[in-house]
């Protein structure tokens, strides 16, 4: 009982960084931190050990795993005789980097009943009383970018918890809600198309921190072309499925196509039809779906078959960060990360650090899709124009949507 009462306490923690905090690299950490523990505050422990599935993880393993992150790469590396909290830890909360070893089997999180959430919380206690002192240190200067990547990772993992836990209650007959007051998608118009005279560009990140795969920045050549300013919505996605969008594959890539026959798929995932009236499951429980407001939970195949019936395609990637450069786009990163035709591949002249660390992304430049933008789960000014988001083309739990775009004839 006594980790809930912390727990709950540290929910009142989840406060807005002022102007000062923002500048200081201890106050984000503390945040950060304290961000993540605010989250799984709602919850109660029985909730954080199940794994809904192999591709999601328990929230008591998330808030491992993150802390696990800064032990790994900045504790051991910095502190000369840095108590290790449990040498067994790397073993479970290594998440998939090769280059430290052994770890704990992926599809197997669900198994770990120990530690308990009270000795992961003595975990994060742990590491923060002694990154708190390196922070204060003189090495704090040159440790700047992997502390900001330490907590850009933490955010990561706090929209990883939420798309997590939704999926983990969309699997029960109660239908919990996460949160009775989590925000629904923003109802409005449906979107126009904006027109774009393409030419030469630049695309990727330009200053402040990024993750490496946003680099280097470079120039793409655009051809004209049109890209909507809004978000397909639940309505026109309802008009794609009444035409018998999933039962004709004529509008399906031939791997999509096996998938829909393979599991069913008949609408987006969390939707539920309740004599006649299509639910979905939200994180404030089950929801009737809003016509007017974005679509979500679509695959790379869902999206690329909605454009092909609505005589479109999707942007791709640097279409994308071109127009939200350019300040046309609505609904950018605040609902649903958006898919684009791009494959996740490496920008020209790429290439990831030979280390651990190195393992973050450059790794998994194969097989998957960019998503871009952010999701209404994406933590404050974590995302920016030029984000590069990832998924399999089969995965719908994460928030995603998608935006329309045209060639120009
Ligand atoms: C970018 C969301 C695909 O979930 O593996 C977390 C984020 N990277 N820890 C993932 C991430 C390292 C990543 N995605
Ligand atoms: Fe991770």
């Amino acid at each position: 009982m006594a980790v809930l009462s912390d727990l709950s306490e540290a929910h009142g923690m989840w406060v807005r960084e002022d102007e000062a905090a923002a500048c200081d690299l201890l106050a984000r950490y503390r945040e950060t931190r304290a961000r993540t523990v605010a989250l799984a505050g709602r919850l109660d422990p029985e909730d954080m050990v199940v794994q809904a599935m192999p591709d999601a993880s328990p929230t008591k393993w998330h808030l491992a795993h993150v802390t696990w992150f800064f032990e790994t790469f900045l504790l051991k590396p910095n502190w000369p005789d840095y108590p290790e909290f449990d040498p067994d830890y790397g073993y479970l909360f290594n998440s998939y980097y090769e280059a430290l070893g052994d770890r704990h089997p992926r599809p197997q999180r669900g198994l770990l009943t120990r530690p308990v959430l009270e000795e992961v919380l003595a975990y994060r206690g742990h590491v923060d009383e002694y990154m708190t002192q390196l922070l204060q240190s003189v090495q704090a200067e040159n440790l700047h970018g992997l502390v900001l990547l330490g907590l850009a990772h933490e955010e990561q993992h706090q929209e990883l918890i939420l798309m997590d836990v939704l999926n983990l209650f969309s699997r029960s007959r109660l239908k919990p809600a996460y949160d009775a007051l989590w925000p629904m998608p923003q109802a409005g118009r449906r979107g126009h198309f904006r027109r774009l005279g393409g030419g030469k560009v630049e695309i990727g990140a330009q200053g402040g921190f990024c993750f490496d795969n946003e680099l280097p920045r470079h120039p793409v050549w655009l051809q004209p072309y049109e890209i909507s300013d809004r978000l397909v919505t639940n309505g026109e996605w309802l008009a794609f499925m009444e035409d018998g969008g999933y039962n004709r594959p004529l509008y399906w890539l031939s791997d999509g196509w096996a998938l829909v026959q393979s599991e069913r798929w008949q609408a987006p995932l969390y939707w539920e039809n309740k004599e006649g009236v299509w639910h979905q499951m939200t994180l404030s429980g089950m929801q009737q779906v809003d016509l007017d407001a974005p679509v979500q939970h679509i695959s790379y195949y869902e999206a690329a078959a909605f454009a092909d019936w609505a005589d479109a395609r999707l942007p791709t990637e640097s279409e994308w960060e071109f127009a939200a450069s350019a300040g046309v786009l609505e609904q950018c990163d605040d609902v649903v990360w958006q898919w684009t035709q791009s494959a996740y591949s490496p920008y020209p002249g790429f290439k990831p650090q030979r280390s651990a660390v190195g393992e973050y992304n450059g790794k998994f430049m194969v097989g998957q899709m960019t998503l871009r933008g952010g999701a209404v789960i994406t933590p404050l000014g974590h995302a920016r124009p030029s984000y590069r988001n990832f998924f399999h083309p089969d995965k719908r739990w994460m928030f995603s949507g998608l935006r329309l775009a045209r060639d120009v004839n």
